[in-house]
């Protein structure tokens, strides 16, 4: 990828940290392109990371192997429509927009080399995690240097089935927001258990914190993880029984399929 040459269409949060993460990986920013309808996002994109920055995108392509489209799928479309022309062959074009199916986008291109993508907001953190998904004509250079770009902000896993991609949505994508769910309920519980709101929050963010990295840094499974720590008729057992009784699992298993339906819904939608 050391050589390779990279624009993103769209240079909103998403694409800044993409662009930091490269930067932050070693990739030169003379190799790095962005184009953005806004002036002082450009001129801010360029004082920070010192890349090129471009008002139009098929400028932006022009200069690219690689196309990172990083705007909303609202406007995909017509953003895809206008670059049609300024496309390469041999180019590979990362789309990292919710819902807009390959196929969609490749007819909108009239171009065939394109992986689809899932990031989620810790991406933002260079914490996130994607789901991505390689068209047939991807070649196997193309797809290492997908999974090398979004690595930039995190790890990701490849996709052998599009459709994946509403369950990947529903579990990673929208994940981060059942996780603040989570902690506002346990705040507002710990407010009624008698604690004032700055402490209930940092305990619930802190345990949050470190839940997360057990989970991660552990060999042990969630469901091992939550048993080490769950002794019988003890508090955490109490809680996690009266979480089983609510139907827990039955509740997130619904949640979670309705995100998935309205991920397909929205691609049905978009891809119009
Ligand atoms: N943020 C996330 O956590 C997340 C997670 C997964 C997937 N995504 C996907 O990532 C994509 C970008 O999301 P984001 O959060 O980075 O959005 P964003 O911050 O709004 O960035 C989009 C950027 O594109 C610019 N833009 C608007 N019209 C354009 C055009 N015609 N040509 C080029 N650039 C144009 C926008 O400028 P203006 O602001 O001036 O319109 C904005 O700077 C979306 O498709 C989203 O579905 C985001």
């Amino acid at each position: 990828m050391q050589n390779m040459r990279i624009s993103f269409i769209g240079a909103g949060n998403m694409a800044t940290s993409l662009i930091g993460g490269l930067i932050a990986r070693g990739l030169p920013a003379s190799q790095i392109h962005a184009s953005d309808p806004g002036e002082q996002r450009r001129q801010q994109l360029q004082q920070d990371f010192g890349i090129q920055v471009h008002a139009d995108n098929a400028a932006a392509s022009a200069a690219a192997d690689v196309l990172v489209l990083a705007v909303k799928p609202q406007i995909m479309h017509q953003v895809c429509t206008d670059l049609r022309t300024a496309l390469k062959p041999g180019q590979l074009v990362i789309s990292i927009a919710a819902g807009i199916e390959s196929s969609c986008l490749a007819r909108w291109l009239e171009h065939q080399s394109i992986v689809r993508c899932m990031p989620n907001t810790p991406a933002l953190l260079q914490q996130g995690v994607s789901g991505l998904f390689a068209a047939a004509a991807v070649s196997q250079e193309q797809k290492n240097i997908a999974e090398q770009i979004l690595n930039a902000v995190g790890i990701s896993v490849w996709l052998q089935d599009e459709q994946q991609l509403d369950a990947v949505t529903a579990l990673s994508g929208s994940g981060p927001a059942y996780f603040f769910l989570l902690v506002e309920a346990m705040v507002q519980t710990g407010i009624k258990l008698g604690l004032e709101e700055a402490t209930a929050s940092q305990l619930a963010r802190q345990t949050a914190l470190g839940a997360a990295r057990m989970l991660c840094e552990s060999p042990l499974s969630a469901s091992q993880l939550r048993q080490q720590v769950t002794s019988p008729q003890g508090t955490t057992d109490a809680a996690i029984r009266s979480f089983q009784q609510d139907g827990f699992a039955a509740m997130v298993e619904r949640a979670l399929s309705r995100a998935a339906e309205r991920s397909a819904e929205l691609a049905q939608q978009l891809g119009k």
